[in-house]
């Protein structure tokens, strides 16, 4: 289950809905910049890091090691969900030892060269997730099996703290960590999730053998793709389809479908091209009736017309077999709705996303009007609930991607979906 546009599609309710189907949910990439919302029985909870197969206490629910992760996070998390009813015993959840941690520093790199870029900056969740797998990439990451060493974790925060510290200080001016406090603290965190860590991939390789269901939940968007979204305003992981394999380390051939969750409008946190976002008062009536607010952050969340350019564009680098669609029941009483089918570039037209940012920012979106609907969605519970306008909206999608919209999300609740298809 993938994210099509820039995330917070809806990833987190429909993967908590197939939860019911699946035994195993799997997050294989990003950290805690991801905000996943699930509704159930009236009752929120938003997980960052945690699968959102959670609620399940039969469920197994594996952080595998493509993610970033933050103990500190992951531990209130946790405790946050015991308070709640939620996750009653610790084998409900196991951790990667590969798996990266996100450290202190890395947050404050993050959110020193933002402030550096003022109006310039990407808009990160602030979380230190580019940092992290930066270190990942120059061989100089901690991870999560290391918190159970303590002379080998002490050795590598040194080494690291010798690097970062200079820079703290000297680039951003604040002050540096004090190397003994940091691993003391990380200590700890070992100590606390120990019971959690383990060889995810092993354990995945197992559970595929014995036919267990698994389902892989994607965080972010494609167009956030550290090679394939808008770069430079991406996060710094591959968050396609393709990379359920390397973040989790199970082989192509096991992977049996693959499904994107595809918001009936676009939407956008953070900067970067978007073309198009509505600035206007329909924009704000979205942001209110969608309340398009970051679920990390609070931000509020930049809202346009749906944009098959971006969509067909998933499709190819994802694979899709399946679109769930999400959020129908904002679009409600908004006549004419607006589909994008292409970009004009310097006067011509392309059914291509440009590599370019600059370009992104200065194409002109072609659209396609097509009837909406002033007829509730809310209580739909079938096909045939959805009045002809929205029947419609969906069909048109299907025909345009030549892929099956395989569920319809009426609202944010578990059972306010349509499955028309289940993925197992
Ligand atoms: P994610 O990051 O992809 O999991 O999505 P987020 O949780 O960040 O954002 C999606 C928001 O839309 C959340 O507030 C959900 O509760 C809500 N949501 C999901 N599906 C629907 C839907 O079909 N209709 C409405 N109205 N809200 C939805
Ligand atoms: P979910 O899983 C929406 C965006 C940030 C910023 C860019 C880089 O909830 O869909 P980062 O902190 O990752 O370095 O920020 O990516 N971003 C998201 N936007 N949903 C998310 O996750 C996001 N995770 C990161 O806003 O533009
Ligand atoms: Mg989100």
């Amino acid at each position: 289950m993938v994210g099509t546009q820039w995330g917070d599609e809806g990833k987190g309710k429909i993967v908590d809905l197939l939860t019911g189907r699946a035994d195993v949910v799997v997050r294989f990439q990003g950290g805690n910049n991801a905000g996943h919302t699930l509704k159930v029985s009236g009752e929120q909870v938003i997980l960052h890091l945690i699968p959102s197969g959670i609620l399940y206490p039969e469920t197994l629910n594996i952080i595998a090691n493509g993610v970033v992760v933050d103990p500190g996070v992951l531990l209130e998390e946790k405790e946050e969900l015991r308070k709640r009813g939620y996750f009653p015993n610790d084998s409900q959840l196991i951790i990667s030892e590969r798996a990266h941690v996100i450290m202190p520093y890395h947050k404050i790199i993050d959110q020193c060269r933002e402030e550096i870029l003022g109006g310039a900056k990407i808009g990160t969740t602030g979380r230190g997730i580019g940092p992290a797998y930066e270190d990942k990439a120059s061989r100089m990451g901690i991870r999560m099996g290391d918190l159970l060493r303590e002379k080998n974790l002490r050795k590598k925060i040194n080494a690291a703290l010798d690097e970062k510290n200079f820079l703290i200080e000297h680039r951003f001016h604040r002050p540096p960590f004090d190397p003994d406090q940091v691993i003391e603290e990380y200590v700890e965190y070992g100590r606390k999730l120990k019971p959690h860590i383990t060889d995810t991939s092993y354990v995945l390789f197992n559970r595929i053998s014995a036919g267990s269901r698994i389902l892989f939940e994607g965080a972010q968007g494609t167009l956030l793709d550290i090679d394939h979204g808008t770069y430079p305003y991406v996060t710094s992981s591959n968050v396609i389809s393709g990379n359920v394999c390397c973040g989790s380390g199970v082989s192509p051939t096991s992977i049996e479908g693959i499904w994107g969750v595809m918001k009936a409008y676009s939407t956008r946190v953070g900067h970067g091209g978007f073309p198009t976002e509505l600035n206007d008062s329909l924009g704000e009536e979205i942001r209110t009736r969608g309340a398009e607010f970051g679920a990390t952050t609070g931000r509020p969340r930049r809202c346009g017309w749906l944009d098959m350019v971006v969509i067909s564009y998933s499709i190819r680098l994802n694979g899709l077999t399946g679109i769930a669609l999400t959020k129908m029941d904002v679009l409600t009483g908004i006549s004419p709705l607006k589909i994008c089918l292409g970009y004009e570039l310097d006067g011509v037209v392309t059914d291509r996303v440009p590599a370019d940012i600059g370009d992104l920012e200065r194409v002109i979106p072609r659209y396609r009007e097509v009837k909406g609907w002033d007829e509730p969605l809310e209580d739909c519970r079938s096909f045939d609930d959805l009045p002809k306008n929205a029947k419609d909206y969906v069909e048109t999608i299907e025909h345009l991607t030549g892929v099956p919209v395989t569920l319809v999300s009426v609202g944010p609740s578990r059972d306010q979906s349509i499955l028309r298809k289940s993925p197992f």
